[in-house]
C-alpha cells in the first residue's frame, strides 16, 4: 500500500494551516466522537494512529500506550509512552490491550489493519474504531479534499466480528464550504443528528466497538 506517502503527508501535516471551516468541522466531529467513546475506555489501552494527540485529554488518566507511523506528529504529542510504528505490523504481542482506540485512521489503511487491532486486544477486550463510511449519505468527503490515499469502509467490511454498540455521524461540509462562517448550525447540530439516527448506518463517519470473543 502506499504506506510511504501516507506517513510523509501526516509528517508535513499541520491542522493550523487548514481553512477555518475545516478546523470548525474537525473540532466538532472531535468533541461528538469525545463524548461517544469516553466512557468506554478501560484499563491498558493503544492509541493505534495517535497523530499528535487530539484524544489524550481523555486518555491521560490511563496507561495508554500512543502509536503513530509519523514521528513528527508524535514529537507534538504530550503523551509519555509514544511508538513510531506501523498499525500493519504492531509491534506488541497478542492478547495485551484491554482497549484499542482507532481513530480515522483504518480510512488509509484498509480493514487489514483491523486484523492486528484484533490481534492485539485480550479476550473481551474493546477495539472503538471510528472510519469514514463508504455507505454514506452525502458524498463530500469533508476531511480529504486533499492528496492522500483514503478509502472509505462499510460496516460490512467488519462482518465476522462482534459489533456491541455502532453509531453514525453526520455532516454537511457542502454548507460550510458555501457559507464557512455558520458556525452557529453547531449548536444544533447534535439535535440533527439524533434524527438522522434513524438512517443508522448512513453517516459521514461510522463509529464502532467491537469486543474480541475468541
Ligand atoms: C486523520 S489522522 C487521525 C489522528 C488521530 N487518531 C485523531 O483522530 O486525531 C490519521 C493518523 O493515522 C496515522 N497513520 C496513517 N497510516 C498509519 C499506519 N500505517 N500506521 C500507523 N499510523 C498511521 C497518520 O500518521 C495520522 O496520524
Amino acid at each position: 500500500m502506499k504506506t510511504k506517502e501516507i506517513k510523509q503527508f501526516y509528517d508535513h501535516w499541520d491542522v493550523n494551516k487548514l481553512p477555518k471551516y475545516m478546523k470548525d468541522i474537525i473540532d466538532f466531529a472531535d468533541t461528538l466522537i469525545e463524548e461517544e467513546i469516553k466512557d468506554k475506555i478501560s484499563g491498558f489501552v493503544l492509541d493505534a494512529g495517535s497523530g499528535f494527540g487530539r484524544f489524550y485529554n481523555i486518555l491521560k488518566d490511563y496507561d495508554t500506550i500512543y502509536l503513530d507511523i509519523s514521528l513528527n506528529l508524535l514529537k507534538k504529542h504530550k503523551g509519555d509512552k509514544k511508538v513510531v510504528g506501523n498499525l500493519l505490523y504492531l509491534p506488541f504481542k497478542d492478547n495485551v490491550f484491554d482497549t484499542v482506540l482507532c481513530i480515522n485512521v483504518l480510512e488509509h489503511i484498509g480493514i487489514e489493519g483491523f486484523k492486528e487491532i484484533y490481534r492485539v486486544l485480550k479476550r473481551g477486550g474493546k477495539a472503538i474504531i471510528v472510519f469514514m463510511n463508504k455507505d454514506c449519505l452525502f458524498k463530500e468527503e469533508i476531511f480529504f479534499n486533499f492528496d492522500i490515499f483514503h478509502k472509505p469502509l462499510s460496516i460490512e467490511d467488519f462482518k465476522g466480528y462482534k459489533i456491541i454498540y455502532k453509531k453514525s455521524f453526520y455532516f454537511f461540509p457542502p454548507i460550510f464550504k458555501i457559507f464557512p462562517n455558520l458556525k452557529m448550525i453547531f449548536k444544533f447540530w447534535k439535535r440533527i443528528d439524533k434524527l438522522l439516527s434513524k438512517f443508522s448506518k448512513r453517516g459521514n463517519f461510522i463509529i464502532l466497538v467491537i469486543e474480541k470473543v475468541e
